[in-house]
């Protein structure tokens, strides 16, 4: 893993993520809408940094005839991942990557989606480059990249707007959770803030240089799709656009979303 993540920090994301993560379930649902394919056909999935295979469950469970790879450089989180993708049986498998290294490549080869929600930013700028240009190189023609992450403003007013509407998220969320600020005073505590704490371990670039560097690396159609408090959904897609193919319908994907987020 890279030399910034730690068990720790890994302990600290599972009790915060919850109230973090603006929109949680909005935010995955919104990913497995983007997939280019209905729900039964047959497709290989790469998740990087799966953390506790929320995303990779409700994947699973929504597209019945997929199978995917998690990845995660944690072992604790690779643990929480294996226990909850156990009932899909041979349709989930989990490995250790680091996701700044290059070994682990090859288990792109042929895949037909990746995904990678809240890693991404911890890669430099030349280095989301080389991994898109990777990517896009490995993925199957009709494949595609969808990354939900955090992304660096463009301005300083926005590193107004993205923090001070990260902060109003969270307490938001705190209450609906709790019932009172007790998980938003943990995210203050914890500096959880990006855009008002800055940190080396937090890396995120600029939405639209990404969206460049996925168009240099290949993917006929790119796009942001999403995006609150600083955090985007984006990607690119190999094929061309078609209209005619239908994916999972959104409220489908919600519920299994919200589904994945409740035990
Ligand atoms: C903020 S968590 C996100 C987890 C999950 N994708 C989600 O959205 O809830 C970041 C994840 O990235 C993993 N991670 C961080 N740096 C990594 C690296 N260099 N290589 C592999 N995994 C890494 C952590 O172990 C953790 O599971």
């Amino acid at each position: 893993m890279g030399e910034n993540w730690t068990e720790t920090t890994s302990a600290a994301y599972r009790r915060l993520a919850q109230v973090a993560v603006p929109a949680r379930a909005e935010q995955m649902a919104a990913l497995l809408t983007l997939i280019p394919f209905a729900p039964d056909q047959p497709f290989r999935v790469v998740e990087l940094a799966s953390g506790e295979g929320r995303l990779a469950s409700a994947l699973l469970g929504a597209f019945p005839q997929a199978t995917l790879l998690a990845l995660d450089g944690s072992e604790s989180m690779r643990a929480a991942t294996a226990q909850r993708l156990a009932p899909f049986g041979e349709r989930a498998s989990v490995g250790s990557f680091d996701m700044a290294a290059t070994g682990w490549l090859p288990l792109l080869d042929g895949a037909d989606v990746v995904l990678s929600s809240l890693c991404v930013h911890h890669l430099s700028g030349p280095q989301k480059q080389f991994l898109f240009a990777a990517i896009a190189a490995r993925l199957s023609d009709r494949g595609a990249l969808l990354i939900a992450d955090l992304v660096e403003p463009a301005r300083g007013e926005a590193r107004e707007l993205f923090a001070s509407t990260w902060d109003r998220t969270v307490e938001l969320q705190s209450q609906a959770l709790v019932g009172s600020d007790a998980l938003a005073r943990l995210f203050q505590q914890e500096n959880w803030n990006h855009f008002r704490f800055p940190d080396p371990v937090d890396k995120p670039s600029p939405l639209f240089a990404q969206l460049q560097w996925l168009s240099a690396a290949g993917f006929a159609v790119v796009d942001c799709f999403w995006m609150q408090a600083g955090h985007a959904i984006y990607g690119g897609y190999k094929a061309t656009p078609n209209d005619s193919r239908h994916g999972l319908p959104y409220t489908t994907a919600l519920k299994a979303a919200e589904a994945a987020l409740q035990d």
